[in-house]
């Protein structure tokens, strides 16, 4: 475990020296680990630190609000970047070049928002398992691996890249970050779309969401998981009313794990699986069946792509 104190008093003189008198972008996901970052530097470097939130269309239901009301206080630009996202990987059915795709699109993005306030750095929430994952070609982590090779800002920081998550959300409690935020489950940065197993399309992008929503309000508040999603894995049949119907899989998840690098199937009774079955099918018409992975990582990864 870190010293969090210690930790964040050589975080914060670290920001400070490689910022210089620059300004310096930082994308905000609402998650711990660049919430984190933008608490340390708001410390180093205060009004010369840009946070940017992209809404890359690809986000929960509620995501965007709530992240506005969180981080009302940061002067918080938010793009709205919906249709540049699902327009670049419309089509894209391989995994990897789907997490390419995005990480080049938030390259992009935060591109034109420093261009636009003056800002020569990007300050990013990577941690040691991400660079790990992305150095062991495991994935292409979209803040790590997924990054195109080109990119216009002259230095990278990244100021808690060897920590692992749970000293992560230590730090975030000695920082004094929000309960919520210190807890929050982790989401990809390619968010909705590691969970479409293949094509991703707005239709399919509002079923998985409506899918997660569900998912989350019957397990995350109950068993605490580390991550609980639902995804969609593919085309099956069912019967609705006197029909047959053509509608999505959906597999629902929820593992513990301590840095994501392993994690094990969360042991959820019948019951519990039947109810979200039940309310996942009936809420949403596109939906044929539902099912629950029990693998554990390894074989299987967390996210579905
Ligand atoms: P996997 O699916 O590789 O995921 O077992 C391990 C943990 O990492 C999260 N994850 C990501 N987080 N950018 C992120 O910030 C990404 O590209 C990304 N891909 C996966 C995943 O949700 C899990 O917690």
């Amino acid at each position: 475990m870190v010293n969090a104190s210690k930790f964040i008093s050589e975080a914060t003189a670290e920001i400070k020296k490689e910022a210089g008198s620059e300004r310096v972008v930082i994308a905000l996901s609402g998650g711990v680990d660049s919430s984190v970052c933008a608490a340390l530097a708001t410390r180093a470097i205060g009004d010369r630190l840009v946070p940017i939130y992209v809404d890359t269309g690809l986000m929960r239901k509620g995501e965007t609000d709530r992240i506005k009301e969180i981080f009302g206080s940061f002067n918080l630009h938010v793009v709205d970047a919906g249709d540049e996202f699902l327009d670049a990987i419309a089509g894209v059915n391989d995994p990897e070049k789907k997490r390419k795709i995005i990480g080049e699109r938030f390259i992009r993005v935060f591109e034109r928002e420093a261009r636009r306030s003056s800002a020569k750095y990007l300050l990013q929430g990577t941690i040691y398992p991400d660079r790990i994952e992305s150095e062991g070609g495991i994935k292409s982590h979209h803040n790590v691996g997924g990054m195109p090779g080109t990119m216009e800002f002259t230095k990278v920081i990244e100021p808690i890249r060897d920590l692992y998550k749970d000293e992560v959300r230590e730090v975030a409690g000695a920082l004094g970050l929000p309960a919520e935020l210190q807890h929050r489950m982790p989401f990809p940065g390619p968010g909705l779309a590691v969970r479409v197993v293949g094509e991703v399309t707005r239709e399919n992008i509002a079923v998985v969401r409506e899918a997660n929503w569900i998912a989350e309000q019957e397990l995350v508040e109950r068993y605490r998981p580390w991550q609980c999603f639902a995804a969609l894995v593919g085309l099956g049949t069912g019967v609705k009313g006197d029909n047959r119907v053509h509608g999505w899989i959906v597999s629902v998840r929820a593992v513990n794990s301590r840095d994501g690098m392993t994690a094990d199937p969360v042991e959820i009774p019948f019951e519990v699986l039947g109810r979200i079955a039940s309310r996942i099918t009936s809420e949403i018409p596109e939906v044929a069946r539902v099912v629950y992975d029990i693998t554990p990582k390894p074989p299987a990864t967390i996210e579905y792509e």
